[in-house]
């Protein structure tokens, strides 16, 4: 416990406001919670824990000394609705990279063991056998080898599967072929057989699951997303699924959430839709490196996991 007293701005619509008082309490000795609609004395709010920012923006709180996102992606925090020259840093969780580890491999392993045609299968009472392969039959590229890519990358490779995987930067990881460029990037999609995109949103990823992408993509290869919806052009990717280009897509967001009622992607047989679902945050392990942020911007000193505005991650 610290004798700082901090005062903490929360504004969330799907975390819950209680649950992180009750993190930050064993954390702080003393400090202030405010929620949305109840801040009295903006000037002396000194840190804003959101995952978006609210409708009033955070200009009110004068002294701020930092903005800490509540999700390990920052895309839903408009950047131009920043307070100037307050840093932003991201959540860095290990139940976040676990919980997003599991959904990849329970994903991964559904279209590698065929259930998803079975499912189709089951719908027509076709007992149909598919001879089932080995997990190093199996290929999988991961687009994003940040913190998050990278655990789903070395956990798939543990589970047998071929790994190969795409970043900005160069990255070495134990038994996982590693791509950089445009080039590489053609390498990962057309070599495997499901390419999952972990990469964060930003003005060079948006949009980049487009045609000319699936293009490059191996036939009947399949799409797992737990990126944003806005790294997919939406009407490419049902297009390449009805050409038969590519066999199935799990979506974990959309670029409108939640997904419109209508929307195309609801009920097509090639398409699971799961509701943002796939990465959640504990508060009870993620208010460590939050406190260690407060504690760092209270003392002036520089953040961890610190967005960089110009790169957008
Ligand atoms: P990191 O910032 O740790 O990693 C981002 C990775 O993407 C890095 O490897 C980075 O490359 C790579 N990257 C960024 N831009 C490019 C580019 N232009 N070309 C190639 N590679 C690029 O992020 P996290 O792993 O923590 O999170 C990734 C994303 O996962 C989040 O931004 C969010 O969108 C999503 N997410 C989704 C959740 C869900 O529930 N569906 C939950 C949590 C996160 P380099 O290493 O070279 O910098
Ligand atoms: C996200 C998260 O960024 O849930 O999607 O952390």
């Amino acid at each position: 416990m610290t004798q700082l007293e901090p005062h903490i701005f929360f504004n969330s619509n799907i975390d819950s406001p209680d649950d992180w008082r009750k993190a930050l309490a064993t954390q702080f000795a003393n400090f202030s919670f405010s929620v949305d609609g109840d801040v009295s004395r903006p000037e002396s709010v000194d840190i804003a824990l959101i995952w978006t920012i609210p409708d009033g923006g955070l200009e009110r709180f004068t002294n701020l000394r930092a903005v800490l996102s509540l999700g390990a992606g920052i895309s839903q925090i408009e950047i131009g609705r920043l307070p100037k020259n307050v840093p932003l840093t991201r959540l860095v969780d290990p139940s976040l990279a676990r919980s997003m580890v599991d959904y990849a491999k329970a994903a991964v392993y559904r279209y590698h063991r065929r259930f998803h045609i079975f499912e189709r299968q089951g719908r027509d009472s076709n007992w149909k056998f598919i001879p089932p392969t080995f997990t190093s039959a199996t290929s999988v590229g991961i687009l994003g080898l940040g913190v998050l890519g990278r655990e789903v990358a070395l956990q798939l490779r543990q589970e047998g599967f071929k790994v190969l995987g795409w970043s900005r930067t160069p990255k070495q990881l134990d038994g996982v072929e590693t791509y950089t460029g445009r080039s590489g990037l053609a390498t990962v999609v057309a070599g495997v057989n499901i390419v999952i995109n972990i990469l964060p949103l930003t003005d060079e990823t948006r949009h980049i699951l487009s045609r000319e992408l699936f293009r490059q993509f191996a036939d009947g290869s399949c799409l797992i997303n737990m990126g944003r919806g806005a790294h997919v052009v939406e009407a490419d990717l049902l297009d390449a699924i009805d050409a038969g280009k590519i066999e199935a897509a799990t979506l974990d967001v959309a670029s409108v959430e939640p997904l419109p009622r209508g929307h195309r992607f609801w009920n097509h047989p090639s398409i699971l839709i799961t509701p943002h679902v796939a990465g959640i945050s504990d508060p009870t392990t993620a208010v460590l490196t939050v406190a260690a942020n407060i504690r760092k911007a209270m003392a002036g000193e520089q953040l961890l996991q610190q967005v960089d505005l110009q790169r957008g991650y």
